[in-house]
């Protein structure tokens, strides 16, 4: 059965599963999602997700209607479903359907939904290669650390980015970068690690916390703090994390030139790190 969709607790071929026009997820972009990828078959940090899942649910006031275990349980049975070789699973839950009014009230149910499609690993010679960026203004809101499922900044941003033929839009808040559009930005400076530090201006990646768990073992300094517009372009080195594009390197951004050019060394590291690790 393959595009395995979930829609409140049953497992349904992804063109019947249909939830209402008043659903809060459709009229606000009330809800919260998390997007997890398998290696050889089976969910590379689950438990993360979910945990940052329930944050996200927390924050925002939003009754999850699974238990941690009962989501796990769902996960595992669409990625059998599915049987893709590899699969990308993407979990929503909005605040549910309800006449539309901006405040809600506890007795709307949740909604949940879950869709498993087939994932394809970025191709072995871009990750080699490196990628290009390009800056943008970093235009969201103040609670970026929600993983809600209003996206519009974003999906601006990643507009920008095919329209310019590069691969991903670093986001840039008062000078300062914060993260991609749909990664997180880490530096070499110097032979550390630099990464904004977790708060409201960033999503706090799971990808992330295990690159600086990778960096720090492998006796590299880590500081989380913020990085200038100015100082990314004079960086030894850039890359992003994240759940889709693992550690890759960028090698040019807004058309300059990042070290030499190349994957710098930490980079294909750290990369050659997390493979091992989750591949
Ligand atoms: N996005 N920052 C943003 C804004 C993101 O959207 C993502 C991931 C990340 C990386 O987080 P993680 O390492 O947990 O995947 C950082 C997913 C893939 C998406 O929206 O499709």
């Amino acid at each position: 059965m393959p595009n395995v969709a979930f829609i409140n607790g049953a497992f349904v071929p992804l063109a019947e599963a249909k939830v209402s026009i008043e659903d809060r997820g459709f009229q606000f972009g009330d809800g919260i999602y998390e997007v997890i990828r398998t290696y050889k078959g089976r969910p590379f940090a689950l438990e993360a997700h979910l945990a940052r899942l329930d944050r996200s649910a927390t924050a925002l006031d939003l009754t999850q209607p699974y238990a941690r275990a009962e989501w796990t349980h769902h996960v595992l049975e669409g990625i059998k479903r599915a049987a893709y070789p590899e699969a990308k699973i993407y979990v929503q839950v909005t605040r549910g359907v309800a006449p539309r009014d901006h405040d809600y009230s506890d007795e709307v149910m949740p909604t949940a939904v879950m869709t498993v499609r087939e994932f394809y690993p970025l191709d072995r010679s871009v990750q080699a290669a490196g990628v290009e960026a390009i800056t943008t203004e970093d235009i969201r809101w103040g609670r970026c650390d929600i993983k809600s499922v209003n996206l519009l900044a974003n999906v601006l941003a990643r507009q920008q980015v095919k329209q310019a033929h590069v691969f991903e839009a670093i986001l840039v808040n008062e000078g300062l970068v914060t993260e991609g559009a749909v990664s997180n930005v880490m530096v070499v400076q110097g032979g550390a690690v630099v990464t904004a530090p977790e708060g409201p201006r960033i999503l706090s990646g799971v990808t992330r916390a295990v690159v600086l768990d990778l960096a720090l073992k492998g006796g590299l300094p880590i500081q989380e703090r913020f990085v200038s517009q100015a100082d990314l372009y004079k960086a030894d080195e850039v890359f992003l994390t994240g759940t889709t594009v693992e550690v890759l390197a960028v090698i040019r951004i807004d058309g300059k030139i990042i070290g030499d050019g190349r994957p710098g060394l930490i980079t294909q590291r750290l990369a050659a790190s997390f493979t091992s690790l989750a591949g």
